[in-house]
């Protein structure tokens, strides 16, 4: 038999199949949905608050903090990933249509149902395809928690879409109103990002802005800070950046982490506990977990929007890996 050097390689094997995508998998219990990128990035989202109480990057290195005493049962609102809060921050006791729902209203205490998966292209160049994955409440929804039906009677609809790529995490909400009654709202995006040591981080973007500090009394509204903002104490803040594009960079002793830019979201929440309150939080632990933690909490929540029949608002945060 005669040997041909440059004999062609099989051609099978290098025929292009179609890209890889990304797998979408439920848990046994259904109680939550995981998205792998083949590239390896993951996300995992539980339908109790839509909340994500995971994410990690291709070497399998988590970006965000869970309290390991969190609830995952839905018997509460989960200590750490993205809780979602909706349709108020905080409580709003002067704030008629509002006054009776808990503390960041009822989104996050709601069983929200899977709507699908979707792919984009936009990713392949990058060798890696990106997923969003869609979820839904409704003021008609089985899982909906019975005090917003109680304390909250309007008729909406809520899109969640948690958009995976190989750098980044985004969440978007879109809300609707579905009846004929206007109602007020409030979104914010909870996100609870890890940090390896709290003492070493530097935060950006927030400078030159007047804050709402929530540990002074009512009202006080302080004057801005120079960049870099560092967090070495109890810390809850709303800033209102007078960019709406003003992008927040969070660094450790390393360098630059994360980058949050948001869409349509005028405000930006900067929580940690600290000592005395992570001890007070019985689903907070470790107790000493404040110093792996800061929350970056982009939101529409300095003021109200006023949805009326038919009209829809729209929010996004995009977290990137630096
Ligand atoms: C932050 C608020 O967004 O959430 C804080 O600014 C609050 O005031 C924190 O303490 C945690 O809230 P909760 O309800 O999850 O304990």
């Amino acid at each position: 038999m005669v040997e041909r050097p440059n004999k062609p390689k099989g051609l099978g094997v290098a025929t292009p199949g179609l890209p890889p995508q990304a797998i979408v998998t439920f848990s046994d219990d259904n109680s939550r949905v995981r998205a792998e990128l083949p590239t390896g990035e993951s996300v995992e989202v539980l339908l109790h608050g839509a909340t994500v109480i995971s994410w990690k990057d291709a070497a399998g290195d988590e970006k965000l903090w869970l309290s390991s005493a969190a609830k995952l049962d839905g018997s509460k609102a989960v200590r750490g990933g993205i809780p979602l809060v909706f349709p108020v921050f905080g409580t709003a006791p002067d704030h008629e249509q509002t006054k009776q729902l808990p503390q960041h209203g009822f989104a996050r205490t709601s069983r929200w149902e899977f709507l699908g998966k979707s792919t984009s292209e936009s990713g392949l160049a990058s060798g890696g395809a990106n997923v969003k994955l869609d979820f839904g409440l409704s003021s008609a929804a089985a899982g909906l928690d019975p005090l917003a039906r109680e304390r909250w009677p309007f008729a909406f609809n809520l899109i969640y879409s948690v958009t995976l790529t190989r750098d980044s995490l985004a969440t978007g909400l879109v809300v609707t109103n579905d009846g004929e009654k206007p109602f007020d709202c409030q979104v914010l995006f909870h996100t609870y990002l890890r940090v390896d040591d709290i003492s070493t981080v530097t935060i950006t973007g927030l400078s030159s802005t007047p804050y709402l500090d929530k540990l002074l009394p009512a009202g006080t509204t302080s004057t801005p800070h120079p960049d870099p903002l560092t967090i070495a104490g109890e810390t809850d803040r709303v800033y209102t950046p007078s960019s709406p594009s003003a992008e927040v960079v969070v660094s450790d002793a390393e360098g630059p982490k994360f980058r949050v830019t948001r869409d349509n979201l005028t405000d930006v929440v900067v929580w940690n506990p600290w000592i005395e309150k992570a001890k007070g939080m019985g689903d907070f632990e470790p107790k000493d977990g404040y110093k792996q933690m800061l929350c970056i909490e982009p939101g529409s929540v300095s003021g109200w929007t006023t949805l009326e029949q038919g009209d829809a608002f729209e929010g996004q945060q995009v977290i990137t890996l630096l």
